[in-house]
């Protein structure tokens, strides 16, 4: 059988770090990526240790530029993606109120949570489309939920509400080409940005979207999960 290619972005830590893992151990080869590309070899060198297929590429998302490099180089190693993995992130404004979020902590948010995913599915989708065959996860929040909407952390709800529109509107545009795109809430993790108060580990955290980037042909698509259940928008 063929081996499936996956990216997965903001992997030097945390929950992304785990999806390569996570990844690699069903066989998958990994592109661990990494705006920071010291953090991102120590890391794959971790992965690569326990004998996974990993190999590591600096990606900072909002870099439209780098994005499309990065897209260059895959299309010529491997002439196909098969799996993306959105899960760099970013949480400035914490318990911020809304009159009080500085635009400069607004605009990175924007272009880590919403444009970074934005750039790297109009770079990815489309070898994906020709090749007939594309599983791609948005890292959400329920956060971003309209059903769970509540006051403070605008600009990380915004960014995630943003990322959601995004899965449903790829989803509707790309039908027929064993596409699948999902959201999904990875819930409270112990990360650097869930804290170590969270409930769930990094494992835990990961499942879902390891779920998601290896689903059957005639998984789900369009849709926004937790804990590989169906979570309302
Ligand atoms: N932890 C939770 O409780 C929780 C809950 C809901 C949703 N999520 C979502 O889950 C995802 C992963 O979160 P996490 O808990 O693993 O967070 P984390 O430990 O803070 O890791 C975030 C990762 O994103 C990377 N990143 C930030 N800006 C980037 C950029 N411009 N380009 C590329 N990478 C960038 C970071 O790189 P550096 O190391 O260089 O900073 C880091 O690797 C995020 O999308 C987050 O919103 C997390």
């Amino acid at each position: 059988m063929m081996t499936r290619i996956a990216l997965v972005t903001g992997a030097n830590r945390g929950i992304g770090f785990e999806v390569c893992r996570q990844l690699a151990q069903q066989g998958l080869q990994v592109i661990l990526t990494s705006r920071d590309v010291a953090k991102g070899q120590a890391a794959a060198d971790v992965l690569r240790g326990e004998g996974l297929d990993i190999s590591a590429h600096q990606l900072d998302v909002t870099d439209v530029d780098s994005v499309m490099a990065l897209q260059a180089e895959i299309e010529a190693i491997f002439g196909r993606l098969d799996v993306l993995v959105n899960n760099a992130g970013v949480y400035l404004d914490e318990g911020v109120s809304i009159f009080d979020v500085s635009l400069e902590a607004w605009e990175l948010t924007q272009a880590v949570n919403f444009y970074g995913p934005l750039y790297l599915c109009r770079a990815f989708i489309p070898m994906m489309h020709l090749k007939g065959y594309g599983r791609i996860v948005n890292v959400s929040s329920g956060y971003g939920s309209m059903a769970e909407m509540g006051g403070y952390t605008a600009a990380y709800r915004i960014s995630k509400l943003a990322l959601n529109a995004l899965t449903r509107i790829v989803a509707a545009e790309i039908t027929g080409h064993n596409i699948k795109i999902n959201s999904m809430c990875p819930g409270w993790v112990n990360t650097t940005m869930g804290g170590p108060a969270a409930p769930k580990s990094p494992v835990a955290g990961a499942d879902t979207i390891t779920w998601l980037a290896t689903l059957p042909d005639d998984g789900p698509t369009g849709g926004f999960f937790r804990d590989r259940q169906p979570i309302p928008w």
